[in-house]
């Protein structure tokens, strides 16, 4: 058998953890972050993606569900909209400002099932073995340098019989139509490569779930596209620009012409960006 050790992902981050999700309390300015999650959660198509992705882990009415690194807690609410009142969602991040809104948004006045929170790190699980039916964790493990240890605990903490689900993005497939393809490659993957614990987590999946010890892996492909170059796209690709001229991949002029170029092909209509994210799920022996 191959030893975990060997088919771990590489931990990279070399400059120096810089990305702010493995610390948002750190940032600063925390709540920043909070803002960004929840506009990513309210566009549409986030929001089909994570019901097919619940569907995909097979949460369902009446199920205790886990959502690791739970954020604001947008997959958290929607997860808990599903089990319903028999049902019992917990969410656990360790930021506690994440925390505070992820409570504020489920509290009075929010009409969805009624998740609770608890501050806790994915590698120590604060709940007994076998607690969940359902364990989740969706674009957390990407970010992550131990993300074994987070996964052997979402192992324990889920009943023999139970999923677990995780769902992470795949830098190596963000596609972008502009013209110069060699820039591109270098703001894109270059900040991939130096950001991301592991920029192409969602390809390794379902190869490292069943690693982990679960059986009937299944995945699954998510194909996100925008069309519009605006809020939450331009404030991401904005940070890929600020972060590649500050590592000296691209000067500050290459970074300005390359954000001309979206912004023109945006005036014409022609914006186009693309994302894949990947499920896996798995059953607990
Ligand atoms: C990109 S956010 C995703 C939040 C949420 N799952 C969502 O989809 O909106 C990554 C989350 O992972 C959390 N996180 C970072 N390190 C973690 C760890 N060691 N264990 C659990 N969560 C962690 C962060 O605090 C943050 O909330």
């Amino acid at each position: 058998m191959t030893p975990r050790s060997e088919t771990a992902p590489r931990t990279r981050g070399g400059r120096g953890a810089v990305d702010p999700y493995r610390a948002v309390d750190r940032q600063a300015d925390p709540a920043r972050f909070a803002v960004i999650l929840e506009t990513r959660g309210s566009q549409p198509h986030q929001a089909r993606l994570r019901q097919s992705f619940l569907s995909l882990a097979g949460v369902g009415p009446g199920m205790r569900v886990l959502d690791v690194g739970c954020g604001t807690g947008v997959v958290t609410r929607d997860a808990a909209a599903r089990v319903g009142a028999r049902g019992r969602v917990v969410g656990v991040d360790p930021s506690r400002a994440l925390l505070q809104v992820a409570r504020r948004r489920s509290g009075a006045g929010y009409d969805g099932g009624r998740p609770v929170f608890r501050r806790g790190d994915g590698s120590a699980l604060p709940f007994a073995s076998a607690s969940f039916d359902v364990t989740l964790a969706v674009t957390v493990l990407l970010h992550v340098p131990a993300s074994e240890r987070v996964l052997d605990e979402m192992l324990r903490v889920t009943r023999p019989g139970g999923r677990v689900a995780v769902l992470d993005q795949d830098f190596g497939t963000l596609a972008l139509d502009v013209p110069d393809r060699v820039l591109t490659r270098r703001i894109v993957d270059g900040h991939a490569e130096r950001f991301y614990a592991e920029p192409w987590s969602g390809r390794t999946l379902a190869r490292r779930l069943r690693l982990a010890g679960l059986g009937r892996v299944r995945s699954r492909a998510f194909v996100v596209v925008d069309r519009a170059y605006d809020g939450y796209v331009r404030s991401m690709l904005g940070r890929r620009v600020e972060l590649a001229v500050a590592w000296r991949l691209v000067t500050a002029a290459e970074g300005r012409r390359w954000l001309e170029s979206l912004e023109d092909a945006a005036a014409r209509g022609d914006f186009f960006m693309s994302l894949n994210y990947y499920g896996a799920v798995g059953v607990r022996p």
